[in-house]
């Protein structure tokens, strides 16, 4: 049954391509934390989305300052701009700089039963993050919106969260620094008011211009965002933080999920509590290309963390959009365009050579590597991320669920 869904989406892109034919001022890219979509090969065009949402880009200076400060050269991910923009960097660089305490926040809301590699981006990234400013990280599982957007069980949700748990321990964090939660065990009194405090001060319009409930949404659903908002006060965690509000956080996730952070900065302002601060990556696309994101609701566009190397290699094959030519001698001749090619996308991502993907760049777009050995590297550099990451997974039990979840000190003292 896994093909029809694959078609589905080349039909859609098809549908964008077509439907979508644009002018060049026309924007017709569409990115709400629900739907991603573009109607260009090269995926959305990220600097006018910095325009429109209102965010900073994440330039080299900035990135020049974040290296001086934290003292570390920037990750490949940040290097290369697939964390792209940001809200208010600044002031975490500073309060870094004096030592003013901030922690680090982020979320997942599980759908599938396993994360695909496109979710693994905010994690791997944010343990990096850790790792460079050794501060407090909250992850909240949202597994009452799921529960609200799709058809199912209060239970199944909560099992899906703590699956999906495992997977993101298996990137690395460390439960003496790591508190995850999920929303429908941790709703405890001062998160709860803390949610409400944020519905007092976003009217129901503001709610429908941000994210576009229409009235027959469910009520929940426009409640909703006031949840994944209230974990950027630190007083939602009192075993942590105490009562404090003065502390904000600095949240890495991928750009789709900044409309929930525009109406928790215009709330925590509203409230005197500490802004939340941002820095956005763009999306792993697709394997059929850079017009939608991977994402969990299409099966085939995605691959797993646990699908098998055999599985992600016949993914890869099958599905992945090349930008090579149709023939072999054309392609020596003419060469293949990296910027829409998937394989090239997946290596941008999760290569960690920098000379090395440069060779590669150089040699795909002169024709001198074709599609099918581009799509070779691919896929070992995939299975090798997926097979570390199911390597560690294998020692991660319910007990250990259990030492990020407990309501337990970590090791930092506010
Ligand atoms: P969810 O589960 O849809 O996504 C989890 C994280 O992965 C990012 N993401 C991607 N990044 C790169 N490429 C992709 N193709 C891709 N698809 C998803 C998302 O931006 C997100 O960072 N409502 C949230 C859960 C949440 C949350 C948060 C996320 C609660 N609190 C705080 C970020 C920060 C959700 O359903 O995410
Ligand atoms: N090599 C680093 C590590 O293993 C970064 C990394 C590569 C990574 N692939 C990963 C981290 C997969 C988590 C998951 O920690």
């Amino acid at each position: 049954m896994a093909a029809p869904v694959a078609e589905n989406v080349a039909a859609k892109i098809e549908e964008l391509k077509v439907n979508g034919v644009a002018t060049e001022e026309e924007d017709t890219d569409k990115v709400t934390p629900w739907e991603v979509t573009t109607t260009s090969a090269t995926g959305i065009d990220y600097d006018k989305l910095i325009v429109k949402f209102g965010c900073g880009k994440l330039d080299e200076e900035l990135i020049a300052r974040f290296e001086r400060v934290t003292g570390h050269k920037a990750c490949p991910m940040m290097r290369r701009g697939m964390f792209f923009a940001h809200r208010n960097l600044q002031e975490i660089l500073d309060r870094k700089e004096k030592g003013k305490p901030f922690y680090l926040y982020t979320g997942r809301g599980a759908s599938s039963g396993s994360l695909h590699l496109g979710h693994l981006v905010p994690f791997i990234f944010t343990k990096w993050l850790q790792e460079v400013f050794d501060v407090p990280l909250i992850i909240q599982m949202t597994d009452d919106e799921k529960f609200l957007w799709k058809d199912m069980k209060v239970d199944d949700a909560k099992k899906m969260a703590r699956e999906n748990m495992k997977d993101i321990i298996s990137v690395g964090f460390d439960p003496s620094k790591t508190f995850i939660f999920n929303d429908f065990d941790y709703m405890c009194p001062p998160f709860y008011e803390n949610v409400v405090k944020i519905w007092k001060v976003v009217n129901t319009n503001q709610g429908r211009s941000i994210f576009g409930f229409t009235p027959e949404d469910c009520m929940g659903k426009a409640a909703f965002p006031a949840i994944e908002g209230a974990p950027c006060f630190a007083s939602s965690f009192p075993h942590i933080f105490g009562k404090r509000n003065d502390i904000p956080c600095l949240i890495p996730c991928a750009i789709d999920q900044d409309p929930y952070f525009r109406m928790t900065r215009d709330a925590a302002h509203k409230l005197k509590a500490a802004k939340p601060c941002l820095i956005f990556s763009t999306f792993l696309p697709a394997l059929q290309g850079a017009q939608t994101k991977m994402s969990a609701s299409e099966p085939n566009t995605c691959i797993f963390l646990d699908d098998t190397p055999k599985q992600i290699k016949n993914k890869i094959n099958k599905y992945a959009f090349s930008g090579g030519q149709q023939t072999v001698e054309e392609h020596r001749a003419k060469g293949g365009n990296c910027d829409v090619d998937i394989s090239f996308q997946f290596l941008r991502f999760f290569l960690e050579d920098d000379q090395k993907l440069a060779e590669i760049r150089e040699k795909y777009t002169k024709g001198e590597i074709l599609s099918g050995e581009l799509k070779a590297m691919a896929t070992q550099e995939v299975q090798k991320i997926v097979g570390e990451m199911a390597e560690r997974r294998k020692s991660v039990t319910d007990e250990t669920v259990n030492e990020f979840t407990k309501i337990h000190d970590l090791v930092y003292k506010f």
